[in-house]
């Protein structure tokens, strides 16, 4: 249990600062549910943890399934909880644990998918591996709609099928943030990049460095991708997206989806029995593929974000470089998070929704 008091053992303002705005979710629901408080306790700074006074909160599609009850095993006995994970601001304390961060630093980072107070939020709290300095070239709107997307490309790509240069990459669902990065990331390991998307998203998809792109919805999708995968990013993850992505890999490939089954299974039948039916699921999976494709059994997995201070390094790198950019559709104020999260749901708008918490 955190403690909620002013504590003496961190340095900074967060003695001063006891109470903000957040947007907090008291139930799971429609974006009318979302509530703007005024009085939101800001606990005091464990020793590895970072205060940061948000400038900006990206809006991501798992803020979206959190609010509609996505982790409700998790997060029922936790409501209310603080939505949000990316963030970019400006450090206003720290704790006395925390060593490569001061105050006063421009930073940007995400929470782990299973953080209960998120970003959206006057002040968020990360541990110091959560955060790297901010790209003096990018706003805090540009960097916040950048790290939850490229960690979990990261993580795919790096963390688990361990890309070298020269492979081939196949990332499906190219011209969503998770896509975009994954794209720029393999791109800058000097990985050679396919990728689906929509007709919208072609132009943007080549922009980022895809050398072959296919409109997912033309009719020969399969004849198009003409080469042999060494790893497939399916961020859509549906029955027929999952098919082709292990037809079209090399024997002993990579797939990954980032749509695995363990939350909706965990939600579903409790923790236990829903995480014992998940690891059934994946092995039966595994198994599967290992008998018609060759996947080795280790070889088809289901991603989830983590956070990963070596990846943030490498993705604040990128971005400072120019190589790693997520183009941002529209901005909303705190108080507007129901309006932004529509807006993302609707996808009215192509590109990152960003809420400005703050002004620059
Ligand atoms: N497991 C995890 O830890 C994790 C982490 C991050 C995200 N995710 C999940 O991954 C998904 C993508 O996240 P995101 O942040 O990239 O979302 P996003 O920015 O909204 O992108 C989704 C994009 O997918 C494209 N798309 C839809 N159907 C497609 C299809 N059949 N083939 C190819 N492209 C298709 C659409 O692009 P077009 O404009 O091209 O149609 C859409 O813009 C979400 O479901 C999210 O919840 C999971």
């Amino acid at each position: 249990m955190r403690r909620w008091l002013a504590s003496p053992y961190c340095r900074g303002h967060s003695r001063s600062i006891s109470t903000c705005r957040a947007v907090v979710l008291p139930r799971f629901g429609g974006p009318e549910v979302l509530e703007l408080r005024k009085d939101v306790p800001v606990p005091h700074l464990e020793a590895e943890e970072v205060l940061v006074r948000t400038v900006a909160a990206g809006v991501n599609p798992l803020d979206i399934k959190m609010r509609e009850g996505y982790g409700r095993s998790l997060f029922q006995p936790l409501l209310p909880i603080v939505l949000g994970r990316d963030v970019s601001g400006e450090i206003v304390a720290i704790g006395n644990g925390v060593k490569r961060l001061h105050v006063g630093q421009h930073v940007f980072g995400a929470l782990h998918p299973t953080a209960v107070r998120g970003t959206y939020s006057d002040y968020a709290i990360l541990q110091e591996e959560q955060l790297a300095l901010k790209p003096k070239s990018l706003t805090h709107v540009e960097a916040a709609a950048i790290p939850f997307a490229a960690l979990t490309a990261w993580r795919a790509l790096w963390s688990t099928a361990r890309m070298k240069s020269g492979q081939k990459v196949l990332i499906m669902g190219g011209g969503g943030a998770v896509g975009l990065a994954a794209i720029q990331l393999a791109r800058a390991a000097g990985c050679s990049v396919a990728a689906t998307c929509g007709k919208r998203s072609c132009s943007r998809v080549g922009e980022a460095g895809a050398e072959l792109i296919v409109d997912y919805t033309s009719e020969n999708t399969r004849e198009q991708l003409t080469w042999r995968f060494d790893a497939v990013l399916d961020t859509i993850g549906v029955e027929t997206t999952e098919a082709l992505g292990v037809n079209v890999l090399k024997r002993g490939g990579h797939y990954m989806t980032l749509q695995g089954e363990a939350v909706k299974l965990a939600d579903k039948y409790g923790l236990i029995v829903g995480g014992g039916i998940a690891t059934a699921t994946l092995l039966r999976k595994r198994m599967q593929y290992t008998q018609s494709h060759g996947i080795a059994c280790a070889d088809y997995s289901w991603i989830i974000m983590r956070t990963d201070a070596e990846g943030l390094e490498q993705i604040a790198r990128l971005a400072k470089e120019g190589r790693l950019k997520i183009p941002v559709g529209e901005t909303f104020s705190l108080d507007e998070a129901a309006k932004a999260q529509t807006a993302r749901e609707n996808k009215d708008s192509q590109g990152k929704v960003v809420l400005q918490v703050q002004q620059e």
